[in-house]
């Protein structure tokens, strides 16, 4: 039966004092009934003051808990009556082969609460199944927490990883004791495209960043970490072929602060990662579930690129790695054979060195003035029949994601290598070229409608859209709830086109984060949000208690160092 719930006002001093102590209560759910009357009232009349007035009669007579959620919420998550103690010592087995899996979940227990663990074949207070005849997905997994104690199962590595996720969560300590409430979970992620894009050209990070971040994608069942490497304002990843482009292209004399127009602080910038600390940091995120999709950028974008060698830029003049940041006239000549041998050698580093079958070649944001003023250019376009320069582009990007291609990876780009006239600056002749069929587009700018053309035109799309996911813009105009309400497939597209949209992602842009504090700041809560976005089916989000659960990891933020914006 369900139960009642009488609404009743309180003073908000009262209530915003209560609300704290209750959001501090260690423990979490005992009863269904309990947890569908808050969910009531949170749905139904969001502030109401009737669920914390529950809460604390049941905590006065010492029956009560609290309803627990997870970030990304399940697809499915029923309560059960009651709750399971682990022993002091927890016992866990694990198919063969979820080693990693099984090792990332015993070092939690042991950080987080101090339990021991052992590993056995036998009876185990937690089992970790993988079995492959199960309809769980490749990132899907079910979840059992019970009076015999906790069984995750799922078909792959990915799904009994998601499965650890969810019971991290899920666990508190009571007294001495670590416990979790009994409940059943059956879940898979709605997107298949769940990415984090960390711009390092604007300011170069770190791996210590790196692996922090890719700890929280992971937690939050992020899958994907797009690794912007290359950008007018630096060049980050060790080329073996062409060392300048580190030597020269790491480095620039000066810098920019966040405040202000392009405020100079005077101070030299640099870094880059060398080979070995990039195959670092793609096993640390192979472990935990996340593919690495490195993005360098062509044809625009790449000042830091000509500045290391200047025949690569269409002028040839000698210029500096640019002290600020915008969208810069220096591009690559694309009619010079130089140039694509020299791309096609960066690409087959990057091959060699990233197992990502996508690789992201940028495309957005070129300025064609120097390819408008190119005698070479204009020669180049005559013989292969280009009438504009948005056609040349899609010459160029159809050529290297050919190369990308034969070497079995496929190409993805924004949204401008379609010829899309998104800026002032863009071609406006017409575009007759047809960029190539296979490509991702990663939709950031333009009206929504060019999602539905680019869908249509049978390619897959990730959808960025600035307004709603761009992590560089400030908290005024891109609130917590306005990222948690974006939804990737846009309104009214046509059902037939919703598979063709892979998911989404959220753009850490570094011009105005110079230092970790700032992509923190910038970064946390909103992942969290971006998270549940890509993961959760859309009629189970729910914005109150998806608050209420960030507690659980702004708490862990804080003993990490990580402090969230707001
Ligand atoms: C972009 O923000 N230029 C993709």
């Amino acid at each position: 039966m369900k139960p009642r719930c009488f609404p009743l006002q309180l003073n908000k001093a009262i209530e915003t004092k209560l609300f704290k102590r209750l959001r501090s209560v260690p423990f979490p759910i005992n009863g269904l009934s309990v947890y569908s009357c808050f969910s009531n009232q949170i749905d139904m009349k969001p502030g109401h003051t009737t669920k914390y007035l529950i809460l604390t009669l049941l905590l006065a007579l010492g029956i009560a808990s609290y309803a627990q959620r997870i970030i990304p919420q399940p697809a499915e998550m029923v309560a059960g009556k009651g709750s399971y103690t682990l022993p002091a010592e927890v016992t866990v087995s694990a198919s063969a082969g979820l080693d990693i899996e099984a090792a990332g979940l015993t070092a939690y227990l042991k950080e987080t609460f101090g339990l021991g663990s052992r590993k056995t074949s036998g009876k185990a207070a937690i089992r970790l199944i993988r079995d492959p005849s199960l309809k769980t997905g490749s990132e899907g997994y079910s979840l059992t927490i019970g009076k015999a104690g906790v069984k995750i199962e799922a078909a792959t590595n990915a799904g009994a990883f998601y499965g650890i996720q969810s019971l991290k969560q899920l666990l508190y300590k009571r007294g001495v004791v670590v416990q979790a409430a009994h409940v059943t979970i059956n879940d898979r992620p709605r997107f298949a495209w769940r990415s984090y894009l960390l711009d390092e050209s604007r300011y170069f990070q770190g791996k210590e960043l790196v692996k922090k971040v890719l700890d929280e994608m992971a937690m939050l069942k992020l899958n994907i970490f797009h690794w912007h490497l290359t950008d007018d304002p630096g060049w980050r990843i060790e080329i073996d072929s062409y060392p300048d482009l580190t030597r020269i292209g790491s480095k620039r004399d000066s810098t920019v602060t966040g405040s202000g127009p392009n405020r100079r602080i005077g101070k030299a910038h640099s870094g880059f990662y060398t080979k070995a600390e990039i195959r670092e940091i793609l096993a640390y995120a192979a472990a935990r579930h996340i593919k690495v999709v490195p993005e360098i950028e062509m044809p625009g974008h790449s000042s830091a690129a000509i500045a290391a060698y200047p025949w690569l830029g269409v002028t040839k003049q000698a210029i500096r790695v640019p002290t600020h940041f915008g969208v810069f006239q220096d591009v690559y000549d694309v009619s010079d054979p130089r140039v694509t041998t020299f791309l096609h050698n960066v690409l087959n580093e990057v091959i060699d060195l990233f197992p990502s079958d996508i690789i992201h070649i940028g495309g957005d944001e070129v300025r064609f003035e120097q390819w408008e003023n190119s005698a070479s250019v204009a020669a180049y376009k005559k013989k292969h029949n280009l009438s504009s320069s948005a056609d040349l582009q899609i010459f160029f990007t159809n050529n290297m994601s050919a190369y990308l291609a034969g070497k079995g990876k496929r190409m993805m780009g924004w949204n401008e290598i379609l010829g899309s006239k998104i800026h002032d600056y863009s071609d406006t002749r017409p575009v007759t070229g047809k960029l190539a069929p296979n490509t991702i587009i990663q939709f950031w700018k333009g009206e929504l409608d060019m999602i539905t053309d680019a869908v249509s035109k049978g390619y897959d799309v990730v959808n960025s859209y600035h307004l709603f996911t761009y992590l560089d813009y400030s908290y005024q105009s891109i609130p917590l709830k306005k990222s948690y309400d974006f939804d990737p497939v846009p309104a009214g597209l046509d059902p037939r086109y919703t598979a063709k949209i892979l998911g989404s992602g959220c753009q850490m842009w570094g011009e105005s984060t110079p230092d970790a504090a700032a992509v923190y700041r910038q970064t946390f809560p909103r992942i969290a949000a971006y998270a549940e976005v890509n993961w959760t089916p859309a009629a189970s989000k729910n914005f109150e208690a998806f608050s209420r659960q960030l507690e659980f990891f702004l708490q862990r933020w804080r003993s990490m160092g990580i402090h969230a914006g707001s």
